[in-house]
């Protein structure tokens, strides 16, 4: 019931967003949310430079955001998203355990995150903020939607990273002490196979995508899936047909040779237009971009490349949900289970086929269980405002 305006960050995903929340009732005393947001885009020497850098440059974006809606004078609560692993010691309170995905940022494993945004925010002295509670992605994915369906225990992101959480029962949480109700699990699958769960099913490729990226031997199954990394798994795969001589007539140019040419969103166009036409128009353009001049069955077999590894990611995905889903259902001693599962990121709501793949594998694997999938829209936004308004209610019961 608590409303106002909250000031949401969103750090993890393709762009790092600053968004003013409105937590509200309309004319009929109907609950709703408005908000208004900007992106940012954050420089690659900022993600992996040091702590301090990364978050002035935060900071930096909160005032110009201020600025902009002319709002620098009021002290606004602030909802934090922020999408990687952390040990969570409070509502607002979070040590970061490992970066994943394209960041490094130095002096930050180790430390309170909501620490580090203060102190930077201290540092200009041209704002206030009360930082009132920091959320994972997948969390404020599941509480946002949970507004709109209150069946929704689940939330998963398949983006840059993929990841999900869920609603465990409180008395399999060795964390906290009690027997009933539930709480949210984050689960950081992205990590799973890091101890070698996963050596059966990585191929030559994974292997190389791991050694090359910026936390070798780290989230494994995050690999497999996100969009951080498809386009270099199909990139690496063209190599190896064109130096066995299948491909491009053994030649590639010295742009399919750098890495990080061949973008994820190449794969969600190719599939795109071409699957369902046979026309590879799009795929030659790409393929032109690139410094290469291909034949149609080379287009054909860059088809197929792309279509193996977005399918391969969508089952992988699909078998860590149905895990999580079978696990609530037994946990629950349900015969049946119904359930609603809100999803955000660019792989899952860009890429022509990889939902519908998804869904029919996820469904395949959880026999009994009646699953929903619902888009989350601005969900991270909206999810960390809902938190922060929770979070300072209950504060102020407590004062
Ligand atoms: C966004 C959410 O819409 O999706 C972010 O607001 C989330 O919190 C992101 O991290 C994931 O998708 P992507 O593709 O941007 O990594
Ligand atoms: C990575 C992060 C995780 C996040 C996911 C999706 O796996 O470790 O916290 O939820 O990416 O953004």
């Amino acid at each position: 019931t608590e409303v106002g305006d909250f000031l949401a960050l969103d750090l993890g995903g393709t762009n790092f967003r600053v968004m003013l929340v409105k937590v509200g009732e309309d004319e009929k005393g109907k609950w709703k949310v408005e908000t208004k947001h900007q992106m940012y885009c954050i420089p690659g020497d900022t993600m992996t430079g040091t702590a301090e850098m990364l978050f002035d440059y935060i900071a930096q974006c909160i005032s110009d955001f201020l600025d902009k809606h002319n709002m620098k004078e009021k002290k606004l609560p602030l909802g934090f998203t922020f999408s990687f692993p952390v040990r969570h010691e409070d509502i607002d309170k979070g040590i970061l355990l490992n970066w994943t995905k394209g960041f490094k940022a130095s002096g930050a494993e180790g430390n309170n995150v909501v620490g580090l945004l203060r102190d930077a925010i201290r540092r200009r002295g041209d704002f206030e903020m009360d930082v009132v509670a920091m959320v994972n992605d997948t969390v404020a994915t599941m509480i946002s939607c949970y507004y709109e369906d209150r069946s929704c225990e689940v939330g998963m992101i398949v983006g840059t990273g993929c990841n999900a959480c869920y609603m465990e029962e409180i008395r399999n949480v060795d964390l906290v002490e009690g027997e009933e109700g539930r709480m949210c699990v984050n689960t950081e699958w992205g990590a799973f196979g890091d101890s070698g769960e996963l050596e059966e099913f990585r191929l030559e490729y994974d292997r190389m995508v791991d050694e090359m990226s910026l936390n070798p031997g780290q989230q494994l199954f995050e690999k497999i899936i996100s969009g951080k990394y498809m386009g270099e798994l199909v990139r690496l795969v063209l190599l190896k047909l064109v130096n066995e001589n299948l491909l491009f007539n053994g030649e590639a140019s010295g742009i399919l040779k750098t890495r990080g040419s061949f973008e994820t969103r190449f794969i969600s166009q190719i599939e795109r237009t071409d699957s369902d036409s046979g026309d590879l128009k799009q795929t030659y353009n790409i393929l032109t971009t690139l410094g290469l001049l291909p034949s149609k069955l080379d287009c054909e077999i860059v088809r197929l490349v792309s279509e193996s590894v977005s399918t391969r990611a969508a089952l992988v995905c699909a078998a860590g949900l149905a895990g999580v889903i079978n696990r609530m259902r037994e946990n629950r001693s349900q015969e049946s289970l119904k359930i609603t599962v809100g999803v955000d990121g660019s792989v899952y709501k860009l890429h022509p086929l990889f939902k519908h793949k998804f869904h029919a594998m996820v469904q395949e694997l959880t026999p009994r269980c009646n699953i929903t999938f619902i888009q989350s829209e601005e969900g991270s936004g909206r999810g960390a405002a809902l938190v922060s308004a929770v979070a300072r209610k209950m504060a102020s019961m407590l004062c």
